[in-house]
């Protein structure tokens, strides 16, 4: 067991040397990263999801953010995304605000607990948004910090965020977006929360959902203002970006909630 924790110790700090020396991450997230990536808890969690034989290698740093680390590894069935939260102080109250109010979750104010039950949420709404038709990464495990998902692009290298595409059909993209916001609020009663350009990935055709750990119930007090910034922010960027003509976000979310209208 120890051997093995330092062995894994050792293939992160490989990751994280070669990543950070080939500008990957940037100097001045590298140090958070390290801590995270060092942290007892999520080594604990990652040696487990090996132990497991979920996870049998871990292969590139993703995406080094402030509240999570994105690495590339492999499984038994291929490429997955491995996804670790950290979540730091000055944040903890937003978390807090999305947490309450969840009837799925139970009240906790304490940091160490909440941590893992956010990757837990972020799990759960994976498999609700799949089981409607949603596309999102499949969601394979959780332990502890770590979410372990499909991997959204191939050989360690992500597909490209909405933001940075130049689609052919934005027109097409536009209403599949809107028909999964849709579907999810509708039949999976979920509203996104942070949907916008950088929380949609472009593979295979298709636009791919992700990053959905703080989405709310619909009965949650502030899911309809949530979900009429996700409307807001998806249209204003295909009419900025591609100049194409779009619906109106307010009208869109007041359908939507009017559905749910007893
Ligand atoms: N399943 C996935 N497959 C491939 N890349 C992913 C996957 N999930 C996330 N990423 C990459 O990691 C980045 C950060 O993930 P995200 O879930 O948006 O977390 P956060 O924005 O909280 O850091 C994304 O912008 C994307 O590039
Ligand atoms: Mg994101």
């Amino acid at each position: 067991m120890s051997d093995r924790f330092e062995e894994l110790e050792e293939r992160i700090e490989e990751l994280l040397e070669r990543d950070h020396s080939r500008k990957r991450i940037k100097d001045e997230e590298y140090f958070k990263v390290r801590q995270l990536a060092f942290d007892n808890r999520t080594i604990r969690a990652l040696l487990k999801l090996f132990n497991k034989g979920v996870l049998d290698d871990l292969t590139w740093v993703v995406s080094a953010g402030k509240e999570s680390l994105v690495l590339a590894g492999r499984g038994p069935e291929g490429e997955l995304a491995i996804k670790i939260y950290r979540i730091y102080t000055a944040n903890f109250r937003k978390y807090l605000d999305y947490i309450v109010g969840d009837h799925r979750f139970p009240p906790v104010r304490n940091r160490d607990k909440i941590i893992p039950l956010w990757a837990k949420k972020e799990f759960r709404n994976l498999r609700r948004l799949r089981e409607v038709g949603v596309r999102v990464p499949r969601p394979v495990d959780v332990v502890g910090n770590v979410l372990v998902m499909e991997f959204i692009g191939r050989d360690g290298v992500p597909a490209p965020l909405l933001k940075d595409s130049d689609l052919e059909e934005p027109e097409r993209y536009l209403s599949e977006i809107l028909e999964d916001i849709r579907r999810a609020y509708v039949e999976a009663d979920l509203v996104h929360g942070d949907l916008s350009e950088y929380n949609v990935m472009v593979w295979e055709d298709h636009p791919w959902i992700i990053d959905v750990s703080q989405a709310v119930v619909t009965a949650h007090p502030l899911s309809f203002s949530l979900l009429l910034r996700d409307l807001e922010r998806v249209t204003s960027f295909f009419k900025k970006q591609y100049r194409i003509d779009v619906p109106d976000p307010y009208k869109l979310a007041e359908e939507l909630a009017r559905t749910k209208e007893v």
